[in-house]
């Protein structure tokens, strides 16, 4: 069975692929390489022993995207990851945001809406809740106010895809809503490949502990939890691949209740910025520089999720813990620096 994966060659994209294959499915990438890189596929064949097929596309180029699917006229499922993730980026190229991420959707839609019957995965974010008003944090809990327009994307495509599924009965599609993603392949074959300085917590630690980074700075120890740091749900990223395999085949094997359904994606247990500090200096056995500094604009509080829905309907549960999630992601940053 063939399944397309858009941004295939990136992070999550990789390790979907990864247990894509694992699962007997023949995958396709499409990957314009803006923010990976080919020799991903060394790493993904060295884990599988199967290189997929990719081809290098940029899906804002709607007569590429219309081609590919005469081409692959047998495609079954489509699990699109394609996106740029930069909230601090998209604040500052907004339209860049618009175009990459919401009007790349748009084309692939309208490709699958032609088809008799399609099956489409999207790559939605927490974000969508802003600071939730109750923990853990149910799929019911309202949308609010995107913070960035990365986050506004990731809240307008729910929408397209949603109202779509509305009128559009030949569509299936759902959104899983992932937490924080974190850690690597334990092969330390495929993993994160943050493109300049990291954003993000995990890669910036890891980064700090190989040297190339002189110090972490946490964005505030004033807030209002246990140790004053902010709470995050961190999910490995093999487990979150793994949640888009089961996501895909319910919809396969025509298990969903309704033509678009939405996922929370996250281990549902909480983790302070200093848990997550003392998860790296258990499992590399050193210690981490960093320092308190003034709050982040725009960060919650405090996010973690109930995954009750994604355990009973789904039938998927988050197996690995934060320290194994912290020590794959370490035991890759080694791998790249020999
Ligand atoms: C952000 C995005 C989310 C996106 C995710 C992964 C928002 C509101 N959320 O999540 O949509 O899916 O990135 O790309 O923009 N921290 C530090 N020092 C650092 C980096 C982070 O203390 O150098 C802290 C942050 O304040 C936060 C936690 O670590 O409390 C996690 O931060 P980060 O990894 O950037 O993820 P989020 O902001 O939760």
């Amino acid at each position: 069975m063939k399944i397309l994966v858009t941004g295939g060659l990136g992070f999550i994209g990789s390790h979907t692929v990864v247990e894509l294959q694992n699962e007997g499915f023949e995958v396709i990438i499409i990957d314009d390489l803006s923010n990976a890189n080919e020799n991903v596929l060394d790493g993904i064949e060295h884990i599988t022993g199967k290189r997929p097929l990719f081809e290098k596309i940029d899906l804002r180029d709607k007569h590429k995207v219309q081609d590919f699917f005469r081409i692959y006229a047998d495609v079954e499922g489509v699990i699109h990851f394609a996106a740029s993730k930069a909230v601090g980026e998209s604040v500052n190229k907004p339209l860049l945001y618009y175009e990459n991420n919401i009007v790349t959707l748009v084309y692939l839609l309208q490709e699958l809406s032609k088809k008799e019957k399609s099956n489409f995965i999207f790559s939605s974010s927490c974000t969508v809740y802003g600071q939730a008003d109750r923990m853990p944090i149910t799929e019911e809990a309202p949308v609010k106010g995107a913070l960035s327009p990365y986050g506004n994307t990731k809240q307008i495509g729910e929408e397209v895809i949603r109202d779509t599924c509305q009128i559009q009965a030949s569509m299936n599609a759902i959104s899983l809503r992932y937490f924080n993603p974190v850690g690597a392949h334990p092969s330390a074959a495929i993993g994160e490949l943050p493109l300049g300085v990291p954003q993000n917590l995990v890669p910036f630690i890891v980064q700090t502990a190989m040297g190339q980074r002189d110090e972490l700075s946490v964005f505030g120890d004033d807030y209002d939890t246990p140790d004053g740091t902010c709470v995050r749900d961190y999910i490995h990223v093999v487990d979150l691949a793994k949640a888009h395999v089961v996501a895909l085949q319910r919809l396969l094997q025509k298990k969903n209740k309704e033509n678009y359904e939405v996922f929370n994606i996250g281990t549902g247990t909480g983790s302070s910025v200093l848990e997550v500090i003392h998860s790296f200096e258990q499992v590399s056995g050193q210690k981490l520089n960093y320092k308190i500094v003034d709050r982040r604009p725009g960060d919650v509080t405090i996010a973690y999720a109930d995954t009750t829905k994604a355990n009973e309907v789904l039938g998927w549960k988050a197996r690995s813990t934060l320290d194994e999630a912290i020590k794959s992601a370490w035991d890759w940053q080694c791998t790249i620096k020999n």
